[in-house]
């Protein structure tokens, strides 16, 4: 029984969260995910669009984790990978390094980004979208306006 362990906010759940949950999965027999707590998005600077009950909810319906746990401060990873036995200790090759000290008590292994995807990504495409629609609320105002200077002078 191999059990495989890893973390993040996974906000805004997308594929290349799903992609790496397939490829964390496929390492052992059992996965588990530490979320983000909603306190520690705060501690960390971030706001995530769902509560951490709503994308935890999410992450324990997908078929590649086994099981979720709220993650709440930076120093609780050694006594979780105790607790929960991992074997392996795995995240996103953007923390490449990051947690290297763990290697005494499990493996450590950072797997490849999908490329061009991130929640932080998707939440500004969509502000983008805002402003586009702000700019034509904009000018439709400017039209009604000229309108009505217009009426004002006859
Ligand atoms: N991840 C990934 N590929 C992506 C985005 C994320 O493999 N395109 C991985 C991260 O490396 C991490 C996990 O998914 O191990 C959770 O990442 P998270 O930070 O929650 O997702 P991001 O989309 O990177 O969010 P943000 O933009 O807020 O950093």
């Amino acid at each position: 029984m191999k059990i495989i362990i890893t973390y993040g906010t996974f906000d805004l759940f997308h594929v290349g969260h799903i992609r790496l949950l397939k490829r964390l999965r496929e390492l052992g027999d059992k996965l588990i995910v530490g979320i983000s707590s909603d306190e520690f998005n705060e501690i960390k600077g971030k706001k995530s669009f769902f509560s951490y009950e709503e994308r935890a909810e999410i992450l324990s319906s997908c078929k590649y984790v086994t099981e979720v746990f709220p993650e709440n401060n930076w120093g609780q990873k050694r006594d979780d990978i105790i607790k929960y036995q991992a074997d392996i200790f795995a995240m996103g090759d953007d923390w490449q390094g990051k947690f290297d000290e763990l290697n005494d008590i499990c493996e450590v292994v950072y797997l490849q980004r999908t490329k061009d995807i991130s929640t932080t990504e998707i939440k500004r495409a969509l502000s983008k979208v805002d402003n586009i629609e702000l700019d034509r609320i904009e000018s439709s105002l400017h039209d009604v306006i000229a309108i009505v200077k217009n009426l004002s002078f006859k």
